[in-house]
């Protein structure tokens, strides 16, 4: 099937253990580079915009865009952003109408759409991607498909922490300024602030530590910090409980359109059960949704328990193709209804 032997491409890019596209990278463009050709040789009319997103428009209803993104986290999956490109160019092909978006660096803070919905020109009127769940609800509910009912918001930092470097063998304990140490309570600190705000989640996912030697005491550790809650509340709430001023920030959105609907019905169309879910991850469509555009989000069930930003990241070639049909359906009807 074209659909996998695509994903196997753009998954063999970057090399490595897992999917390895990180925003920015040689990779990530090999991988837009090789997506240019298949919309090519699908007819679309291929254009790349300012911030390097990537547009494959028929010339039928071109104002329907349909996608997602190329970028990986390292050493992350097959199917994340990879297989909603994939899907998008068979939706359109199929369709004969619509285009194909590929957003740049949605694994860093959606920095490809929010800087398309940022020049506000040429907004498309609706924008579907379809996605792997990355969670185990679908699987759970013995469902292969589901529709996104909001996503969740989001915001990102870092803390600083300052210590002081000495000899790890002749500083005595009680007279060292360990910023690694004060680090680890900064990281459980973390934790109970998110701890404290029901369907919050934060994440202390890099730690830098200066200057690094194994005989060195810590003078200087950076902390990630990612931060996430269901509604703008609890977001501010737990950004207040963790104490950090975030670098960037993107709010929750309910996706409640037209589009939403044109998924379901496809999915009813189809003789599948409609379940619908909110979404813990980060999205492009949550950008565009936000900027005003009727967006809509199609999740393929993820097996092993649903795990995701990592090379285990699995969904059935046989829930793929469900989900490749769905979305070209929900794509004819609304280039239609319109
Ligand atoms: C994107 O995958 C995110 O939610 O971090
Ligand atoms: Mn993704
Ligand atoms: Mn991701």
């Amino acid at each position: 099937m074209r659909v996998q032997e695509r994903l196997d491409r753009i998954f063999a890019i970057g090399g490595g253990p897992g999917a390895n596209r990180v925003h920015g990278t040689p990779a990530e463009d090999e991988a837009h580079a090789l997506a240019a050709e298949w919309l090519r040789a699908a007819g679309l009319d291929v254009t790349v915009d300012a911030d390097g997103n990537l547009f494959g428009r028929s010339s039928a209803r071109p104002d329907v865009w349909v996608g997602s993104h190329l970028d990986s986290v390292p050493q992350g999956g097959r199917f994340d952003g990879a297989l909603g490109v994939v899907a998008a160019i068979e939706a359109v092909e199929r369709a004969g109408a619509g285009s194909v978006v590929v957003f740049r660096g949605e694994e860093v803070g959606c920095v490809g759409s929010r800087a398309c919905c940022g020049r506000a020109r040429e907004l498309p009127s609706t924008f579907l991607e379809l996605h792997v769940e990355q969670g185990p609800v679908l699987a759970d509910a013995g469902v292969p498909l589901g529709v996104v009912s909001g996503i969740v918001g989001y915001a990102r930092g870092e803390f600083v922490l300052e210590g002081r470097e000495g000899h790890a063998g002749t500083t005595p304990m009680a007279a060292r300024d360990d910023a690694l140490v004060a680090a680890a309570a900064e990281i459980l600190r973390v934790r109970d602030a998110a701890l404290a705000v029901e369907g919050a989640v934060a994440t202390v996912g890099q730690v830098e530590v200066e200057p690094g030697g194994v005989n060195v005491i810590p003078a200087r550790v950076r902390l990630s910090l990612d931060v996430r809650a269901p509604d703008t509340e609890r977001l501010d709430a737990v950004i207040a409980g963790v104490g950090f001023r975030p670098r960037s920030r993107v709010e929750p959105v309910e996706l409640r359109g037209a589009a939403r609907t044109a998924l379901r019905e496809a999915i009813a169309g189809a003789g599948i059960e409609v379940v619908e879910l909110p979404s813990g991850a980060g999205h492009d469509a949550g950008i565009l949704a936000a900027a005003g555009v009727d967006s809509a989000m199609l999740f393929v069930r993820s097996l092993n328990g649903g795990i995701s930003h990592s090379p285990d990241e699995l969904s059935s070639p046989e829930d793929v193709a469900l989900a490749v049909g769905v979305l070209a359906d929900a794509l004819t009807h609304v280039v239609s209804a319109r």
